[in-house]
């Protein structure tokens, strides 16, 4: 079965005034849906891929169960399909939620210290990842951990440094934020170099989003 596009949660402008609904919608309709046709062409040779779901293609990526034909595929546009499909998920209007459950904040606590130091490290990884990629907070044999990954790469796949389930995932390609980070650049539109160290403060609301929404 083909992997589709899915629905969002909310309407684009929800996460107005911290992601403009242009951007959503572009980022949306045309980036995920890209990821999920060329997995789709990739996969659709090899009978022995049909039917897995994401998360098994994605840990099946860094191991021969790809054809190295479509490794590459599968490893850009089957991680881009799967971290833009959470990626959705996680986000979420500010004041829609309570903060962490008891349970993931005493877990939280133990890894970090606290909420706010949770903070700073995922922003931090989210900062330092040169180019274009993902900060993850991952869970892993009981214990959370902060990670980040280059292009699409997820720590669901085999080839991940740090491997774990995701909880948090933050897109710091530019097209996760390039409309309002021009914005914020008085009119100075960002360098295809720049990633998310120059539009910081704007990282900072995203990622505030979502560590809301725990
Ligand atoms: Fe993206």
């Amino acid at each position: 079965m083909a992997y589709s596009l899915p629905k969002l949660p909310y309407d684009y402008s929800a996460l107005e005034p911290h992601i403009d609904a242009t951007t959503m919608q572009i980022h949306h309709s045309k980036h995920h849906q890209t990821y999920v046709t060329n997995v789709n062409n990739a996969v659709q040779k090899f009978p022995e891929l049909n039917g897995l779901g994401m998360e098994d293609l994605n840990s099946a990526v860094g191991t021969s169960k790809i054809p190295a034909e479509i490794a590459t595929a599968v490893r850009n546009s089957g991680g881009g399909h799967y971290n833009h499909s959470f990626f959705w998920k996680v986000m979420g209007a500010p004041g829609g939620n309570n903060g962490p459950s008891a349970e993931l904040k005493s877990a939280i606590d133990s890894s970090f210290g606290s909420l706010d130091e949770l903070k700073a490290k995922f922003n931090a990884a989210a900062a330092a990842r040169f180019g274009s990629g993902w900060a993850w907070l991952t869970s892993q044999d009981g214990k959370l951990a902060i990670s980040s990954t280059p292009n699409q790469d997820n720590p669901q796949q085999a080839l991940a440094e740090t491997k774990g389930v995701p909880l948090l995932g933050l897109d710091v390609w530019e097209h996760a934020y390039y409309l309002k980070a021009r914005l914020l650049l008085s009119h100075e539109p960002p360098q295809v170099s720049q990633s998310c160290e120059t539009s910081q403060p704007f990282c900072r609301d995203v990622s505030q989003l979502m560590i809301m929404s725990l």
